[in-house]
C-alpha cells in the first residue's frame, strides 16, 4: 500500500491501493476509533455519516458492500445521506439539508462524515463537515479519478452559488483519505477523461514524468499527481501564493463550466482552459518555452473534446465573477516550460482580449 502523508496544519495520510474500499473500516478505526478515546468501553459508539450521490450509493454505499458492513462490524453507528448526482447538488441548499440530517440524527462534535464519491461529494461533504457545530472530522473516500488525483487532497471544500463556482468554501483538512483505484473500474470513459485532465494538469505544473507513467496504469499516475499537489499545499495551505498554480486552466475552465450551465464537466473545461491560456500566453511571449503545442498533444493523445461555444465576452464576464481576482486585476496561471507554471497579473479590462486571442488561435483564425 502506498501511504503519502500530507503535512498541513493538520497532518493526515492518503492511503492508495487497489481493494482498500473493502478494508476501509479497519483504517478508519485507527484514526477515529468507534468508541471515542476517554469514553467508557460500553458507551455509545461514534456515529458516522456516509455522504454519497445516488450512483455511488448503489455501487458502494449500501449493504452488502463491505465498506458499509465493515463500518457496522467495526462498531460505528452508520447513517447514509444520499443526494442527486451532479454539480447542481454542490449547493448551499444541499449542504444545509445535510447539516439538518446530521442534527436530526444527533451528530455531535466527535462524530464524523465520510465523503464517498467524486469531487462534488468531497467538496460538499467537506464543507458541511467544516461548518456543522463549527467543524467535525471527515474522511475522504474518493471514487472518481478526479477526486483521487486531486480534489480529495488539500482540504479545499465548497459549494457553488449563482455568482459562480465554489463561492462559499473553507479550508478544512480531512482526517484520512482512502483511495481505491479499483473503484475506477465502474467509471465511464467520459468520467475517466474528466479526471485525467487534472492528472495532466499536475504534469504541466510540476512533474512531466506523469505523462510517461499514465500508460503504465492509473495508480502510478494518481500517486505522482498527489505528490505534485502535496508539495504545493504543504508550502501554501491557504492559497496565499504558490497554491494558485493548481488553478492552471481553472479561470477560463470555471467560466466555461458556468457559461455551459455546468453541462461541460469540470475536467473537460479545465483542459480547454489550459489550452486557451497557453495559446494566449504564447502569443504574448510570456512562456519561456511555447507550451500550447505540448497541451494540444495531450488533448490529441486522449481525444479530448476541447470545446466551448461561449464568446470571449461571456467567458470574461463569468471569470470576473470568479473569486480568483482582486479589485481590478486577475492572476493568470500559465505554463512557462514543461513541468513549470508561472503567474502574471492581468488588468481585468484586458481579460476579454486575452481570452479572445486564445479562442481565435484555437479556432485556427
Ligand atoms: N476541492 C478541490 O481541491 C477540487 C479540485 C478539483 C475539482 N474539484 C471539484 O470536483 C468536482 C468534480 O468532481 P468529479 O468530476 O469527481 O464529479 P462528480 O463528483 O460529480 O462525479 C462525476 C460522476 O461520476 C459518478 N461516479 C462517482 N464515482 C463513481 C464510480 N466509482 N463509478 C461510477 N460512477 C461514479 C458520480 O455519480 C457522478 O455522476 C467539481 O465540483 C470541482 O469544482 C475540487
Amino acid at each position: 500500500m502506498e501511504t503519502i502523508t500530507i503535512h498541513t496544519s493538520k497532518a493526515y495520510e492518503i492511503l492508495l491501493e487497489e481493494g482498500l474500499l473493502a478494508t476501509a473500516a479497519e483504517h478508519i478505526s485507527k484514526v477515529l476509533p468507534p468508541v471515542e478515546d476517554g469514553r467508557a468501553a460500553n458507551s455509545a459508539p461514534r456515529k458516522c455519516c456516509v455522504v454519497c450521490d445516488k450512483t455511488v450509493c448503489q455501487l458502494y454505499g449500501q449493504k452488502p458492500h463491505p465498506l458499509l458492513t465493515g463500518l457496522l462490524e467495526a462498531g460505528y453507528t452508520v447513517h447514509v445521506y444520499v443526494f442527486n448526482p451532479g454539480e447542481k447538488s454542490k449547493s448551499l441548499r444541499t449542504a444545509e439539508d445535510l447539516c439538518g440530517f446530521l442534527s436530526e440524527n444527533h451528530f455531535g462534535r466527535n462524530d464524523f462524515i465520510i465523503a464517498l464519491g467524486g469531487g462534488v461529494c468531497g467538496d460538499l461533504a467537506g464543507f458541511a463537515a467544516s461548518i456543522y457545530m463549527r467543524g467535525i472530522p471527515y474522511i475522504q473516500i474518493p471514487t472518481t479519478l478526479l477526486a483521487m488525483a486531486d480534489s480529495s487532497v488539500g482540504g479545499k471544500t465548497g459549494v457553488n452559488t449563482d455568482a459562480g463556482k465554489n463561492m462559499l468554501g473553507t479550508f478544512w483538512q480531512p482526517s484520512l483519505v482512502i483511495a481505491d483505484p479499483k473503484a475506477l473500474e465502474t467509471l465511464n470513459k467520459t468520467e475517466l477523461l474528466n479526471g485525467l485532465a487534472e492528472v495532466i494538469k499536475a504534469g504541466f505544473i510540476g512533474d512531466t514524468s506523469i505523462f510517461d507513467v499514465i500508460s503504465e496504469g492509473l495508480p502510478a499516475a494518481i500517486a505522482k499527481a498527489i505528490q505534485v499537489k502535496k508539495e504545493i499545499v504543504e508550502e501554501d495551505e491557504r492559497e496565499g501564493g504558490s497554491r494558485r498554480l493548481l488553478n492552471f486552466g481553472h479561470t477560463i475552465g470555471h467560466a466555461i463550466e458556468k457559461c455551459s450551465n455546468y453541462t461541460i464537466p469540470h475536467g473537460f473545461a479545465v483542459m480547454t482552459g489550459m489550452y486557451l491560456t497557453a495559446l494566449a500566453a504564447d502569443e504574448r511571449g510570456w512562456s519561456r518555452t511555447p507550451m500550447a503545442g505540448f497541451i494540444k498533444s495531450a488533448i490529441d493523445a486522449f481525444a479530448y473534446p476541447v470545446y466551448t461555444d461561449c464568446t470571449a465576452a461571456d467567458l470574461a464576464a463569468a471569470a470576473k465573477d470568479d473569486k480568483k481576482h482582486e479589485a481590478d486585476r486577475i492572476t493568470i496561471i500559465y505554463p512557462d516550460q514543461p513541468g513549470t507554471c508561472a503567474m502574471k497579473e492581468l488588468p481585468i479590462s484586458d481579460l476579454e482580449v486575452f481570452i479572445a486571442s486564445g479562442l481565435t488561435k484555437a479556432q485556427g483564425r
